[in-house]
């Protein structure tokens, strides 16, 4: 099914295509703003995406693929997104992770069958200094430990 931009969308783009000597090179915004308007990255809007910035969409998957911060399928209402880099390892991150899959049944990749939970491994999220830590939607938590992310859930849940 073909998605579109709304008016609004395609104007703050404009906003945002005029800070770059190109408009090609609005690439990545232009993605925000379609994982933002559409849920995540589907083929639609890719193509819509492209069609946006005047790019194929075969070079607007090129980008959105090699970022895991793109959303290629639909993620849970809960998007969990747990560091699997160095520091994180370092200090545990193998054991919440692990706490994790075991209290929502999904591995990586997955996403929970009522559609609340989603579970990625990602690259350093840049908060090494509070590992390990997670990523749930646009919210950090760090200094992360079993009971802790345990709770998280639960209280995600009760919601
Ligand atoms: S290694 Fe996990 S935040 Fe950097």
């Amino acid at each position: 099914m073909k998605v579109e931009f709304k008016p609004e969308v395609k104007k703050e783009f404009e906003a945002i295509a005029a800070r770059y000597p190109v408009r090609r090179a609005a690439l990545l915004p232009a993605l925000w703003l379609a994982q933002r308007e559409f849920g995540f990255i589907s083929t639609e809007a890719l193509k819509a995406t492209a069609d946006l910035v005047g790019c194929s969409p075969a070079q607007a998957m090129e980008t959105a693929s090699f970022y895991t911060m793109y959303q290629k399928q639909k993620p849970g209402k809960y998007h969990l997104q747990f560091c699997q880099t160095i520091s994180c390892l370092l200090n545990g991150a193998e054991d919440v992770r692990a706490a994790v899959e075991k209290k929502l049944n999904l591995k990586d990749g997955q996403t929970t069958a009522d559609g609340q939970f989603s579970l990625q491994g990602v690259e350093c999220l840049a908060s090494c200094h509070t590992a390990p830590c997670m990523r749930i939607n646009d919210e950090y938590h760090e200094n992360l430990t079993v009971e802790k992310i345990n709770q998280i859930i639960d209280e995600l849940k009760a919601k």
